[in-house]
């Protein structure tokens, strides 16, 4: 079974990749539910939370029942890294992660994020120093190169584990690949099978149907899979998967009451967290993937994301329940 540190883990564990704007409290929290084994944070910016920036540091908040959590922080200046480990451990994570991966050019230009694959020293020489500052277990996320002609990930992979990480996930991907194309799962095959490997190697990049799971488990030898963009709105995608791996077939969608509770809890949680106004508007962009293939729809998915006032949101969801609680989902 594999282990981050002294945290002990199911066989191939399946892991809430971090989602910027997505991956928030009540997010995570719906997963752990239904079954993800770890949960991470979206990135957080060393920089930000050095100046005390507000949209920084709210993002440092954890509740107890998703744990184990990991908190993701990306940044290419030692001082603010370390700095950053420190602010971070007082929120308690469980892990701490480092951003290898982000490919968004605001970041990549500041050589943070997957910038920082095109300074392989630098990037060692930050993660090491980080290990040492924290006794929390480090992990990393990162993707295949920057290009592909500068694919050296088994090395890489390596080099950070010899610095004392102790778990990487790696996006089958490039930097310049952004998200286009099919994810590649031989390179991070390959790491795994380094016989000098010795840390748990996650595979991520693609993971949306429970036969991926499956392929990456058994036929890629990977020790987990962290998924994304599967779990938008689809926070059962965690147990799906798992029910295919003890029954090899699939469970049942969720009804319609299953998702209106789960929207509900979301908007809750949303609001006992930021309040209701910014509970009530970042939750929005959940619902639609929450009711997808209901056949005339609009006008309650409108009255979902238009009101500002939690009551009607919340008696939106009555109406939907009353009105298509007998659609039956794909
Ligand atoms: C909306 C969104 C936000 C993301 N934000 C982050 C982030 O904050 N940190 C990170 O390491 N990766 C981030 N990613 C990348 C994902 O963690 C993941 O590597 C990628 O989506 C591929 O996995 P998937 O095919 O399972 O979605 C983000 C992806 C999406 C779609």
């Amino acid at each position: 079974m594999p282990k981050i540190g002294d945290i002990a883990l199911p066989d191939f564990p399946l892991l809430l990749a971090p989602m910027e704007d997505v991956s928030d409290p009540p997010f995570r929290a719906l997963c752990k539910e239904q079954g993800a084994d770890v949960v991470y944070t979206e990135f957080i910016s060393s920089e930000g939370l050095i100046r005390d920036a507000a949209k920084s540091v709210i993002k440092l908040d954890i509740y107890e029942k998703e744990r184990p959590v990991g908190i993701q922080i990306f940044g290419a200046e030692l001082d603010s890294m370390l700095q950053a480990v420190d602010i971070v451990e007082k929120s308690n994570p469980d892990i701490i992660d480092i951003n290898f991966g982000c490919p968004v050019k605001k970041v990549v230009c500041k050589n943070a994020g997957a910038g920082i694959l095109r300074d392989i020293p630098l990037m060692v020489k930050l993660t090491e120093a980080m290990v040492k500052r924290t006794k929390l277990p480090v992990t990393v996320k990162t993707r295949l190169g920057w290009d592909t002609n500068s694919i050296k990930i088994v090395e890489v992979a390596e080099r950070l584990q010899d610095v004392g990480i102790k778990a990487i996930s790696i996006h089958g991907r490039t930097r310049v690949q952004m998200y286009k194309g099919e994810a590649d799962w031989k390179p991070i095959a390959a790491v795994k099978n380094n016989p000098r490997m010795h840390i748990p190697v996650f595979g991520n990049g693609d993971v949306d149907t429970p036969e991926a799971a499956v392929r990456m488990r058994d036929d890629f030898g990977l020790d987990g899979a962290m998924i994304g963009r599967a779990s938008i709105g689809n926070p059962w995608f965690f147990k799906q998967v798992k029910h295919y791996f003890k029954t090899a077939r699939h469970l049942a969608p969720p009804t319609m009451e299953e998702r209106v509770e789960a929207a509900r809890r979301h908007l809750q949680m949303a609001i006992d967290w930021k309040g209701e106004k910014l509970g009530v508007f970042e939750t929005r962009r959940h619902y639609t993937n929450y009711f997808k293939g209901i056949p005339h729809f609009k006008e309650y998915r409108m009255k979902m994301v238009t009101s500002d006032d939690a009551a009607d949101v919340f008696a939106a969801f009555d109406e939907v329940l009353e009105k298509f609680g007998d659609f039956q989902f794909a």
